[in-house]
Parts: structure tokens; C-alpha cells; sequence
């Protein structure tokens, strides 16, 4: 799976999805740039959520707030206090870790050492080993997980207290050491605020100090008021917005999945205080749909409940999808109380308060929020529809492709149109027509350069779901062969029919409808 993670990572690179940011000066990390087929893509990502979540609601409006906002926000909202990470240096190798990443790979390395013995003694008794009864009782197997056990204990018991050296003694009891250079001579672990900041032109000091948002949230919560008033919404109503974050990350791994700067989706929806769990309940119901409608395989999808909740939060589970490197978080569906706006209320002085025509009284509201990055859903959509496969090539004869079998609807280009021959002038115009003409529908390409093979096995690496080949038929009888990426078959159609043909396949109707379901 590692080397599957560093095909894609290379292939993002080599088709203009994704390039490291500012690479002529060795990038910069964790932060990179959108190439011309990866922004397609993103922005039909960020179509499907925004048709589905604002469009299709009539009790959802969008809005578009402002990266910079009042300091005093971040006060509020907790993130000055309490958006922290526990960061530990190691003096040696003067390498920075988050503690508690450290303590989880410790436990993973445990939990490996597990699964071997398991898988050790499944070769060796076959079809009459008892899995259950083995864990139960095999002694190595039994201290190994009594270790992994009280290790996870103490690691989340030290979180939810905030204690800095009961963390750093259990990197020194586990004997942890760095992974680059093998030294254990770690500094004390302290808290680091995980927010960028920058200062106000005309403002000295404190006062001036601005934060880049860690979360797109906090523009909606601050304009609430503002926004059931001019949009006439009643409660229950959501806010949704797509837009930057921010967030100084101690330790950014595996490509765009833990940036330091990348885009969230997010939706608060605003309820009756009391009625919380029942739309939370909703919003998993419904963002699981909303996966699963891309037809996603359902056994790399699953919830994941919250043992340690955000500051704000009273339930929270995440959508977790299979990454080549493990299960982890996709969405974060949080029930995040009136924590924000009772808060916000409280520094500005300012009352957001909700008048219920219903129930005839006023009070701040809950809410429920669905959280969702960008640029995971993309490496999620990547790691999916990422296939090596074996088809014959034009002739016929054996061959292999790399084929991105995205959803047709997110395809960064959604049609092709080849002429066969690139000599035969009759075939390039008409094809240059045809082309001309769907160009006004679709993300469409033109492409008359090498045989014809090789140029189809260019638009199925960037997941281009119809090829258009335009052939010595097309010329005679007015028909076009149209190849489907992931079946290779090729249907003939009239000219004319072509885009109404293309249209009925990436529709957003069936998938919108399958989302809502
Ligand atoms: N407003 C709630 C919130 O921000 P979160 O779980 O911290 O919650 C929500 O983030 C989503 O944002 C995550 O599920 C993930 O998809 C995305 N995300 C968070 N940090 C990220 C990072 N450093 N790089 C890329 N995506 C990130």
C-alpha cells in the first residue's frame, strides 16, 4: 500500500494534479499547489458538495466569509487557549514530533507484532485454528496486548488532563526514541498553539495580532444573525461555506491528506437547543449518503466515534475512509452545543439570540456541524478510482494502463475528441468541429498527436470517462465512435446526438438524487 501511496503521489505530479508548492526552491512543506487537471477536478468536488448541501436545501444558504476576522473570535471560540498539540523536540537530532503521534505509532508497532503472531499460528494450525481462543490465550500474545492496553490508557488519560509530563514520562517508560536518529534525549513536552498568525498594518502589539482561520466555521458563527435575518430562515437552517484554513502543523505527512494550508467545506446547521442528537443522527445518515453515492466502495467507508472530543464538542464521529495508509479521517460530524455562539455573545457583548415564533421564546441556539476537506476528499477520490490494469491495445494485442476510474460526473475533462489520423485534414476539421461544438457543454479536450492508443492511454490516466474518435465513418455516414474509459466498449453515434449523449451520462441529476436518498 505504500507503494501504491507513492504512485499516486507521483502520478498527481506527472498528469498536473497536484505539484509541491514553489518547487524551484524545493517546495515548501506541506503546502502545494493545484496543477490544470487537479482544479477540475477540485471544482467538481466542490460543486457536488455545494449542489448538494445549498442548492438542494431549502433550509441551507451559502455564504463566503473572510480568511482574516477579529482576534477576539479566536478568544471565543477557544482556539487561542485550547487549539494545541503536544509538541516534544529531540535535542539530538533536533527533530520536532507530536508526542502523542509518537506514543500511537509505539501502539501500532505493538498492535503489528499482534497480527503476526496471529498470522503465524493460522499457517500453522490451518483450518482448525481458533483465532478468538489464541488471543485469549497465548501468553506472548496476552502481555503484548495488555502493553498496547494500559499504553492507550495513560496516552488518552494525559490528553483529557492536559498533563504535559504525564505524557513525556510515557514516552520515557515506552522507551521511545526518535525514528530518524534513535536518540531518546527528548525536551519536555509543552503545548503549541496550532494557529498561523500575521500582523495588522496599522496596529502595534497585541492588539494588531491577526490569525489566519483554522477553521472556516467560526465566519459563519460570527454572521448568524446576520444571515437569518436577510434570508429569512427559520430554525432549523444551516450555513454552509467552502473556503481556506489554516493550520501550523507540527508534523505533516503523506502528501495532501495533513496540509498546512488547505480548503474545508463546512455546514452549521442551527437548532432548537434539545433537538442536537436528533439532527446529528440526521447529518451521519445523510454525509454517508453523500459518499456512498459516488459509488464508492462501501467497505472503505465507516464511522468512527470520538473518544477524545474537540473543545466544543458534546458528540462528534468522523467518516473514515480506507487511504492506502489506513483508515482515517475523511469528515468530522460534530454536535458542537451553543458552545460558539454563547461565547461569541459573551465577548462581543452583542446578543445572538434566536427568536422561535413557535415555541414564542428566545434562546442561543445548538448546533450540528458536517466538516469536510477538500483536498482529503480528493486524495480519497484519487486513492479509489487509482488503477493498473491489463487491456488489449489498439490492435488488439496484450497491454497494461494506468486508468483513473473517477466518478464520470468529477472527471477533470469529461470527453476527449481524436481525430484517427493527424495527416488527413477532412478528419481533423471535422473533428475540430465536433470539438468546437461540445466545448460550450463540457471540460472537453482536443488531441491529435501519436497513434491513437497512446493517446487514449493519456486520457485514461486523467480519468477522462468518453473518448470521441473521429474516423473515415464520421465523414461518410455522420457518426462518431465514443469509448468508454472503464469498459472499452465503443458505441457509434450520430454527430448530432453527441452531446445530448454525453450530457445524459454525466448528469448531476441521478447523483444528487442518489446523495439526498
Ligand atoms: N470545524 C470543525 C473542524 O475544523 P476538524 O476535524 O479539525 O474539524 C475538519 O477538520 C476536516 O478538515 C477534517 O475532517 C479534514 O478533512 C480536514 N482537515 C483538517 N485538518 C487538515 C489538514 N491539516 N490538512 C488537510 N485537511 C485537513
Amino acid at each position: 500500500m505504500e507503494d501504491l501511496f507513492k504512485k499516486i503521489t507521483a502520478h498527481c505530479k506527472e498528469y498536473g494534479f497536484i505539484y509541491p508548492s514553489s518547487e524551484i526552491y524545493d517546495g515548501l512543506s506541506a503546502v502545494y499547489d493545484y496543477g490544470p487537471n487537479g482544479i477540475n477536478l477540485k471544482n467538481n468536488l466542490r460543486e457536488y458538495w455545494w449542489k448538494s448541501m445549498v442548492q438542494m436545501r431549502r433550509n441551507i444558504v451559502g455564504i463566503d466569509a473572510a480568511i482574516f476576522m477579529h482576534p477576539r473570535t479566536w478568544k471565543a471560540s477557544g482556539h487561542v487557549d485550547a487549539f494545541n498539540d503536544p509538541l516534544v523536540d529531540n535535542r539530538d537530532s533536533r527533530k520536532r514530533y507530536r508526542a502523542d503521534q509518537l506514543v500511537e505509532d509505539f501502539i501500532s508497532k505493538l498492535e503489528a507484532k499482534v497480527e503476526k503472531e496471529v498470522e503465524k499460528a493460522r499457517a500453522r494450525f490451518g483450518e482448525s485454528f481458533d483465532e478468538i481462543l489464541y488471543r485469549q490465550t497465548n501468553p506472548r500474545v496476552l502481555e503484548t496486548q495488555q502493553k498496547i492496553d494500559a499504553t492507550a490508557q495513560r496516552l488518552t488519560k494525559s490528553l483529557a488532563q492536559n498533563d504535559m509530563a504525564a505524557l513525556g514520562q510515557l514516552l520515557t517508560d515506552c522507551e521511545i526514541a526518535d525514528p530518524e536518529s534513535g536518540s531518546r534525549n527528548w525536551t519536555e513536552v509543552r503545548q503549541f498553539n496550532l494557529m498561523f498568525h500575521t500582523q495588522l498594518g496599522n496596529i502595534a502589539g497585541e492588539e494588531g495580532k491577526l490569525y489566519l482561520r483554522p477553521e472556516t466555521a467560526q465566519g459563519i458563527f460570527v454572521n448568524f444573525l446576520n444571515v437569518a435575518k436577510t434570508s429569512r430562515q427559520k430554525i432549523p437552517f444551516g450555513i454552509a461555506q467552502i473556503g481556506k484554513a489554516f493550520r501550523n502543523e507540527i508534523v505533516a505527512r503523506q502528501f495532501i491528506f495533513r496540509m498546512r494550508e488547505f480548503e474545508q467545506m463546512e455546514m452549521q446547521f442551527f437548532v432548537r437547543p434539545g433537538e442536537e442528537m436528533e439532527w446529528y443522527d440526521y447529518w451521519k445518515s445523510k454525509r454517508m449518503s453523500w459518499h456512498q453515492a459516488l459509488g464508492t466502495d462501501p467497505r472503505k467507508l465507516r464511522f468512527h466515534d470520538h473518544e477524545n472530543l474537540a473543545h466544543y464538542a458534546n458528540a462528534a464521529v468522523d467518516i473514515q475512509f480506507d487511504f492506502p495508509f489506513g483508515f482515517r479521517e475523511l469528515e468530522g460530524i460534530h454536535s458542537r452545543t451553543d458552545f460558539d455562539l454563547k461565547n461569541h455573545q459573551e465577548l462581543s457583548g452583542k446578543r445572538l439570540q434566536y427568536f422561535d415564533p413557535e415555541s414564542n421564546e428566545n434562546y442561543v441556539p445548538y448546533v450540528v456541524e458536517t466538516s469536510i476537506g477538500c483536498d482529503r476528499m480528493f486524495l480519497a477520490m484519487l486513492s479509489q478510482g487509482y488503477c493498473e490494469e491489463a487491456v488489449p491495445d489498439a490492435e488488439g494485442e496484450a497491454s497494461s494502463r494506468v486508468v483513473l476510474k473517477l466518478h464520470p460526473r468529477l472527471a477533470p475533462v469529461q470527453c476527449a475528441v481524436l481525430p484517427l489520423l493527424k495527416n488527413k485534414p477532412e478528419l481533423v476539421e471535422r473533428a475540430q468541429r465536433i470539438f468546437d461544438d461540445l466545448k460550450l457543454a463540457f471540460h472537453c479536450q482536443f488531441d491529435d498527436k501519436d497513434a491513437i492508443g497512446r493517446r487514449y492511454r493519456r486520457q485514461d490516466a486523467i480519468g477522462t470517462p468518453y473518448c470521441i474518435t473521429v474516423d473515415f465513418d464520421t465523414l461518410a455516414e455522420g457518426t462518431a465512435t465514443i469509448r468508454d474509459r472503464d469498459s472499452l466498449e465503443q458505441v457509434h453515434i450520430p454527430e448530432q446526438g453527441l452531446c445530448r449523449w454525453i450530457e445524459d451520462k454525466i448528469s448531476w441529476r441521478p447523483l444528487l438524487e442518489k446523495a439526498d436518498a
